[in-house]
């Protein structure tokens, strides 16, 4: 076993003795103090060694505004979650119980599967797994089966469910639970379309890819039971729930007949590192960026799996416009300019539906925009397509990099940056070159979060074409090659 899973798996078997785990728990513990410190470099004003404040990355996009929201400190495992039951589960009686409950708590997520006699009773929001050998223990605790644990206005919006271990046949003294009504044969996925899911950003990074390492493995034979009843969400991604999923997806919630299953899985699998978006690591999943990608491919029938540096036609850049906020307010002459490199060009906003955007992405060869949720859309981009992201002012780097730089080159690929001036911004239209919001956002930033949501997100960008054009060549340039 790798000591990645074990950092993070909180299922503690009977083969780690006390001091291993104590060890891996230091381990886990100096990990996530380097990392705190490596955010306290970008965020000069971090004074804890906790990170107090995270930058937190919500476009919504109905608003099509970035959200930037402070959270609390990582919280202390509670006692009443399933790690408590685990370990002391593992020294009394380990195999038995392993095989009706396994936990995996992790920074991200936390993610049960149940197995045996498992019920699901929607309206009262429980689930109740029928424990056939004695065990000391709590026999039950909350879950909120979201991806962006730590995120408390994501996770508000996020239903509780109780789970309960029946040892006392409290399955058959409760009417909820004593009658099953609707009996499956294939395994349960509990996930929720709450949180941040109608922000295009989120809805990949904290549901669309989770629930692919999560539900892939099924090859169609699981049911979905969605909380958080969303009916734009489901419309919008049906293409993906229908490749995951051989069946209509319940929601859940309304229920009130009891669904009963020999497999339950509450929450979804996503990598340990709490800031890695858009990303599948291969330490916690038998799949692979690459792997998601081809999956989206074949979902929505996609036809270019990477680009061709020997293309007989121009190569096509898109550029991703946005209304309101962020806006490119010279398109047109960004679109000349790449026109005369060379580029044929498609201006698109992301407001069709998703599979015809997915086509129209997957046809182009780069993709350029402003940081934004619309940005996601890059995962349709065949392999080796150029990235070009536009930095606002106002000390974008560390967002920019996290959101999209580093999920860019984890996909195959090519990114390039290109950061505005305090001339090509807005901003300076609005404050003056020498208000101190032009001339010195890190100072501006030290007022918190909403007054930089409230200034540095609402800008719109006047790209300054013969600073850029060296950027645009660049992409041209790198279309040439056969790869990186
Ligand atoms: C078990 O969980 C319940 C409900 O979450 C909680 O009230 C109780 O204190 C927990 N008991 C123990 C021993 O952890
Ligand atoms: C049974 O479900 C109803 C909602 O349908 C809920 O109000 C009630 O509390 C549940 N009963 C128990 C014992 O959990
Ligand atoms: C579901 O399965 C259980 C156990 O096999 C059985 O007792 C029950 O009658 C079934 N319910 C329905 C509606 O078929
Ligand atoms: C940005 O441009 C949009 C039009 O695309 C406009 O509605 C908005 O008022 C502009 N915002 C600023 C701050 O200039």
């Amino acid at each position: 076993m790798r000591e990645k899973d074990l950092l993070f798996d909180t299922i503690l078997t009977r083969s780690f003795s006390k001091n291993q785990q104590k060890r891996l728990g230091y381990g886990a513990f100096i990990a996530c103090l380097f990392f705190v410190s490596t955010l306290c470099t970008v965020f000069k004003h971090c004074l804890s060694p906790l990170p107090t404040m995270e930058l937190q990355l919500s476009v919504d996009t109905g608003l099509r505004m970035l959200r930037v929201t402070e959270t609390q400190k990582p919280q202390a495992l509670s006692s009443t979650t399933p790690t408590s039951i685990s370990k002391k589960q593992a020294i009394s009686d380990g195999s038995k119980i392993e095989e009706t409950v396994k936990c995996k708590k992790q920074s991200r997520t936390e993610v049960c599967e149940l197995n045996g006699d498992v019920r699901v009773h929607g309206k009262s929001a429980m689930i109740l797994a029928a424990i056939t050998s004695a065990f000391s223990g709590n026999t039950t605790w909350q879950m909120r089966p979201y991806a962006r644990k730590r995120d408390p206005g994501a996770m508000n919006r996020v239903r509780e469910w109780t789970v309960k271990l029946d040892k006392n046949g409290e399955r058959l003294e409760n009417a909820n639970f004593s009658r099953c009504v609707r009996n499956h044969s294939v395994p349960a996925m509990v996930f929720s379309l709450g949180g941040y899911s109608m922000n295009n950003f989120h809805a990949f990074t904290d549901i669309v890819v989770p629930l692919f390492t999560t539900a892939r493995r099924f090859n169609g034979e699981v049911q979905f039971l969605v909380t958080n009843k969303n009916q734009a969400w489901i419309n919008k991604f049906k293409e993906i729930l229908r490749s995951l999923s051989n069946y209509d997806p319940i929601n859940i919630d309304d229920e009130d007949e009891t669904h009963c299953f020999t497999t339950v899985i509450i929450g979804l699998k996503i990598h340990p590192e709490y800031f890695h978006e858009l990303t599948i690591d291969s330490s916690f999943s038998e799949y692979s960026m690459s792997d998601f990608r081809r999956f989206l491919r074949d979902a929505y029938s996609l036809r270019t799996a990477a680009v061709d540096p020997r293309r007989r036609r121009r190569p096509r850049m898109m550029i991703l416009s946005r209304v309101g906020s962020r806006a490119f307010t010279n398109t047109d002459e960004i679109a000349n300019a790449a026109g005369e490199i060379g580029f044929e060009v498609v201006v698109a906003e992301a407001n069709t539906g998703l599979a015809r955007f997915a086509e129209t992405v997957n046809s182009c060869d780069v993709m350029l925009g402003v940081h934004g949720a619309g940005l996601t859309n890059m995962v349709f981009l065949p392999e080796n397509a150029v990235v070009i992201q536009i930095l606002p002012i106002g000390g974008f780097e560390w967002l920019a990099e996290t959101d999209f730089g580093r999920p860019a080159k984890g996909m195959n690929l090519r990114y390039l940056e290109y950061k505005i001036r305090g001339e090509e911004s807005s901003l300076v239209r609005q404050y003056g070159r020498d208000h101190e919001v032009v001339r010195n956002p890190k100072a501006f930033g030290k007022r918190g979060w909403m007054a930089f949501k409230a200034t540095y997100l609402v800008q719109n960008v006047t790209v300054d074409i013969n600073r850029f054009k060296p950027v645009l060549a660049k992409a041209f340039e790198l279309l040439q090659t056969q790869s990186m």
